[in-house]
């Protein structure tokens, strides 16, 4: 593609897990160089439609910032911010709530999920998705990278613009999907579920901080099954074709030639070569966290200047949706 914008946000969870960083965080490093435009944010508003500590939150948010820079993200090539510090997101936020109906909301599936799990869930939580659809019109947003699970919620950001275009006059761009790879990262410990950062098993998830030992600990303890040769077959065989997905992704290489590498491998032969790519994969952005990590100015000024980027880029959009709306 010769044109365009992209913008994707990922919530300061502290740092990323594998499923974060094949699923999505490789890509956010490849669209740099094929986007002349790219915005990525660290979308703290988002997270508090869940309690948080405020320290434990600070503390997250700078991790994420030195984990998206640590793993690949270039701030001359990116704009790379946080989403409270652009205070036009909430704004612009209000405005598409007011074009939004409360049954358009109710069955998305953020809401369905999580406000389950908490048995209520916040008005913040409810209208999370409206806010996702100011993050991205907010910068005339050309295309947005997401997992399947939130292509309901650009949808969402779909009829926004449309919405708003119709009302108002033509503005904003109908954003398009990039579907990061279907590849999904599932569970260690239980290769039917995705792996996710709420997994109260430790040893279902790796991060990216993970030592060389929690590593080839968590993988040797991987759940398996009977048959010790090494095949990808995602639906009889779920775990030991986890690790192939994740041999694959971290070589480069296709699943094909990933089992090819394995053949004469019986499963536990096959985990300690699993193992063995991922600390050598790892070990440079676990490393490049802790150096970023230890010099916080740093990474502050990183995200105030991202912040005026983004803000450069806002503003004249949101003084245009102003006027439009009769401010
Ligand atoms: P979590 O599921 O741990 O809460 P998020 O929902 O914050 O993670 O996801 C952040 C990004 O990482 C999204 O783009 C999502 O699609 C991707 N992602 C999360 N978990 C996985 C996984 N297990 N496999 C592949 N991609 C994933
Ligand atoms: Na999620």
């Amino acid at each position: 593609p010769g044109g365009g914008r992209v913008f994707s946000g990922i919530q300061p969870t502290g740092v990323p897990h594998l499923g974060n960083y094949l699923g999505a965080l490789e890509n956010w490093v490849g669209l740099q160089s094929q986007y002349p435009s790219v915005l990525y944010s660290i979308v703290d508003l988002h997270s508090i439609t869940q309690s948080q500590d405020p320290a434990q939150l600070r503390s997250n948010i700078l991790d994420m910032a030195a984990s998206l820079l640590a793993c690949g993200i270039d701030p001359e090539r990116a704009v790379l911010f946080q989403q409270s510090q652009v205070p036009e997101h909430a704004e612009l936020s209000w405005i598409l709530g007011c074009l939004t109906s409360m049954p358009r909301l109710r069955h998305l599936p953020q809401w369905k999920m999580k406000s389950k799990l908490k048995n209520e869930g916040s008005v913040g939580l409810y209208t999370y998705p409206v806010l996702q659809a100011a993050d991205i019109l907010l910068y005339k947003s050309t295309h947005v990278p997401v997992g399947e699970d939130q292509v309901q919620h650009l949808e969402l950001a779909q009829d926004l613009a449309r919405i708003f275009n119709h009302r108002y006059g033509d503005l904003f761009p109908e954003p398009a999907a990039l579907l990061s790879s279907t590849r999904k990262v599932k569970s260690l410990r239980d290769p039917s579920a995705k792996m996710s950062k709420s997994d109260p098993q430790t040893m279902a998830t790796i991060t990216v901080t993970d030592s060389p030992d929690a590593i080839a600990l968590k993988v040797r303890r991987a759940v398996t099954d009977f048959t010790s040769e090494v095949t990808f077959d995602p639906e009889t065989r779920p775990g030991v074709s986890n690790l192939v997905t994740i041999h694959a992704a971290m070589e480069a290489i296709g699943v094909e030639e990933a089992v090819l590498r394995a053949r004469g491998m019986d499963t536990a032969a096959y985990k300690a070569l699993v193992a063995e790519v991922l600390i050598q994969r790892l070990t440079p952005i676990r490393e490049e966290i802790r150096r970023l990590r230890e010099d916080r100015a740093h990474l502050e000024e990183v995200l105030a200047r991202g912040a005026r980027r983004a803000r450069e880029l806002a503003a004249p959009v949101l003084r245009e949706v102003r006027h439009r709306v009769g401010f």
